[in-house]
């Protein structure tokens, strides 16, 4: 009974590979030349490919038809067992030519292995069974082979996140008639978008974005009558949008942004039913909006910001009632915003802003319930106050800087749950009410540019969420230490910015101005052009992310503390026209990041420390001493 168990035993193990073996021996040999060119596999990925081992039966990532001929070749691990997804590791190597030996290869799945390097071989061209070809967020460099021409019965290419470059072989789209997804993104492609795109006449996605592909978009893009995505965003696109997009009859999302597109938008887009997202953002567009923009019965998010459009805002807008956001800031729409916007029931986002768009704002707006962000600033409005429709609207962003709002800050803004505030740029008059206080959704508060004066009051403590505060030129007077003493709702409170700068604040400030509870990530404090007074100080050195501190003509007196230097994130310090003496600590000229510095028209004396940063010989001019490079050398006398 043993014994002839143990020949069973035996004789599978010895004598069934070889008898039994399904694998082709070239699609082994080419699967082994392949694992050889990979130098690093930290994961093991490719452990179970061993020469002594039937690549269909027991190599992971393999599967084969009956003939044992490689059907396909994916990241093992990719469609692991784990519940958690695939296995995130790399592998080193170069991709080998045997690869084109795997002729029934129908998907090659390489993706997202990081650190594969070198040219996508031309061999890969023989792979005329190839269906999907997945080879993206790599480092592989080269351009895309000639010989890609022949995979005719591809539907899917994914070569995005690599280093390819070079431009696309101008016929190679003519046989790629099955692709139905083709990704090219963040690569540096270059050279036009061959007009041969228009072969492409199965495909439904296409992403282009970030590469340098310059040019024109080639008219036969309108063939694609299949197309759902698009993305040509990112590139250096020139001439106009065709008038044949309208012919992309399935199209529902249309990225072309961040280009240098010109002309008008063709109003052809606007007879594409399917469309939902359309940025065209950051071009140089020019010519009005046609009205017939009104028949996009299922546009979600129109993003024509950062563009030269003109023209008034077409009333049929307001017949968009899928619109969810709207960024049109930035252009030249001139006239009124149409009453007919209140039709816009899921209307979150309008932007409007930096327009020549004239008064009145419709108060209708105050119909849309769904509104979370409004930004009318900067249009010539010359609105005298805050509307007060504007009350009873539950805004989380409010901008109306730069449109003429003038006297005091309305009373009812105290109840109000908005947490963005631009008031800036304005003519606002009386004093910060103490009733500030009460604002505690406040996390970004600009009233900058106005005429406000008084002092800040105590109740400023209670705003426990703001995190960027500009308060810059008003004429605020009295103590700032509310300011940085204020209450911090941890962790969502705590100060990204506060400029203060040109306004009649005196001193002197908190010596444990560094200790406060909001303080601790800041990194931009800019008190320029106050009376402080009295000396720098050297808490500051505890904020550890500030990057730019700008006490410009603030009175200061005393010695640079040292400490400063404790701050090692510093890239701007500017204390100039300040009345410090002393020397120049070592140990903040040579701050790591340090790329501006300024301590000129103060009392500093001595040597000038070595230092590596490139400061201009102005930065320590109208001293009483300094000396050494980059001013003159030393005397003996000076230390
Ligand atoms: C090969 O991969 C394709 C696509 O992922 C899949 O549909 C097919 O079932 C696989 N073939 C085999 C033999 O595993
Ligand atoms: C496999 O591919 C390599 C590289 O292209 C080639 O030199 C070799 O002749 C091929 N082997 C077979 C059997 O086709
Ligand atoms: C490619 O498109 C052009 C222009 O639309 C057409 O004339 C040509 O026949 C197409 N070629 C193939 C191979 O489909
Ligand atoms: C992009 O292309 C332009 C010319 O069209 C060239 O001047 C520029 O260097 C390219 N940029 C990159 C990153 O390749
Ligand atoms: C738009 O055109 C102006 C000059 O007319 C040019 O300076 C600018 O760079 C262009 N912007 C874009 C995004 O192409
Ligand atoms: C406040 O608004 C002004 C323009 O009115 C702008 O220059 C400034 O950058 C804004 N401050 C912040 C912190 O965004
Ligand atoms: C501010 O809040 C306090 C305390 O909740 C309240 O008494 C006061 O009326 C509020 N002020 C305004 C202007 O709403
Ligand atoms: C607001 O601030 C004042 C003064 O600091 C304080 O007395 C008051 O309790 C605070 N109110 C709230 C609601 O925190
Ligand atoms: C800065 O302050 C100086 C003196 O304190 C004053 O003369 C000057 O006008 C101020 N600069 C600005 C732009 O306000
Ligand atoms: C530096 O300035 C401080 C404050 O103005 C003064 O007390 C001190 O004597 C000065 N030191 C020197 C060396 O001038």
């Amino acid at each position: 009974m043993y014994t002839f168990r143990n020949v069973v035993i035996l004789f599978c193990l010895f004598s069934w590979p070889s008898i039994s073996e399904s694998c082709n021996a070239v699609d082994k040999e080419a699967l082994l030349d392949f694992k050889h060119k990979i130098t690093h596999d930290p994961s093991n990925l490719f452990s179970t490919w061993t020469p002594s081992s039937d690549c269909c039966k027991s190599w992971e990532g393999i599967s084969c038809d009956s003939a044992g001929r490689v059907v396909n070749l994916s990241r093992s691990g990719l469609n692991g067992d784990l519940d958690d997804g695939p296995l995130d590791t790399f592998i080193s190597g170069t991709l080998s030519p045997f690869l084109g030996n795997l002729s029934s290869l129908q998907l090659l799945h390489l993706s997202n292995l990081k650190e594969l390097k070198g040219h996508i071989p031309l061999e890969l061209g023989k792979l005329s069974r190839l269906r999907h070809l997945f080879l993206n967020t790599n480092k592989l460099t080269g351009s895309i082979p000639v010989t890609f021409g022949s995979l005719s019965g591809l539907e899917k290419l994914y070569l995005n996140a690599n280093s390819l470059s070079g431009i696309i072989p101008l016929d190679i789209f003519k046989s790629f008639t099955s692709v139905l997804e083709l990704g090219l993104s963040g690569n540096n492609f270059n050279g036009p978008i061959p007009s041969s795109i228009g072969n492409l006449s199965m495909v439904s996605s296409l992403d282009f974005h970030e590469n340098n592909f310059s040019g024109r978009i080639p008219e036969t893009f309108g063939n694609l009558k299949y197309l759902i995505y698009v993305d040509l965003s990112g590139n250096q696109l020139t001439g106009s949008i065709p008038n044949s997009i309208g012919g992309l009859l399935h199209l529902q999302v249309l990225y072309l942004n961040h280009n240098k597109l010109t002309g008008r938008i063709p109003s052809s887009i606007f007879g594409i039913k399917s469309l939902e997202f359309c940025r065209i953002s950051n071009n140089n567009l020019t010519g009005n909006i046609p009205a017939t923009i009104g028949q996009l019965p299922k546009i979600q998010r129109l993003i024509f910001e950062n563009n030269k459009l003109s023209g008034k805002l077409p009333a049929t807008i307001g017949h968009l009632t899928t619109l969810t956001e709207m960024y049109f800031s930035n252009n030249r729409f001139t006239g009124l915003i149409p009453s007919s916007f209140d039709n816009l029931q899921n209307l979150q986002t309008l932007d409007l802003s930096r327009n020549r768009l004239s008064s009145p704002i419709p108060p209708q707006l105050q119909n849309l319930k769904n509104l979370q962000q409004l930004d009318i600033s900067f249009n010539p409005l010359a609105l005298v106050s805050l509307p007060l429709w504007l009350s009873k609207v539950d805004l989380f962003q409010l901008g109306m800087a730069g449109t003429g709002i003038k006297g005091q800050l309305p009373r009812w803004l105290a109840s109000s749950p908005v947490s963005i505030l631009d008031l800036s740029s304005n003519s606002l008059t009386g004093k910060l009410p103490t009733w500030i206080g009460n604002m505690t959704s406040l996390s970004f508060l600009n009233l900058s540019n106005n005429a406000l004066y008084s002092l800040i009051p105590a109740e400023f403590k209670n705003l426990s969420l703001l995190n960027v505060l500009d308060l810059h030129s008003n004429k605020f007077s009295g103590n700032i230490n509310h300011i940085f003493s204020k209450n911090n709702l941890y962790p969502r409170g705590a100060y990204d910015s506060i400029d203060l700068s040109y306004n009649k604040f005196s001193g002197p400030i908190d010596e444990n101005i560094g200790e406060g509870v909001a303080m601790p990530y800041i990194a931009s404090l800019i008190l320029s052009n106050n009376s402080l007074g009295g000396s720098i100080p050297k808490s500051l050195g505890k904020l550890s992310q500030l990057q730019v501190l700008k006490l410009v003509n603030t009175g200061f007196t005393g010695r640079i503390p040292q400490k400063i230097g404790n701050a090692k994130r510093l890239t701007t310090i500017l204390i100039s026209k300040n009345k410090l003496n002393g020397s120049i600590p070592k140990n903040i000229l040579n701050l790591e990041y340090l790329q501006e510095f300024d301590v000129s028209q103060n009392r500093l004396s001595g040597r000038i420390p070595q230092h590596k940063a490139n400061i201009p010989v102005s930065a320590f001019l109208g001293n009483l001493g300094l000396c050494g490079s980059p001013l003159p050398p030393c005397k003996q006398t000076q230390s």
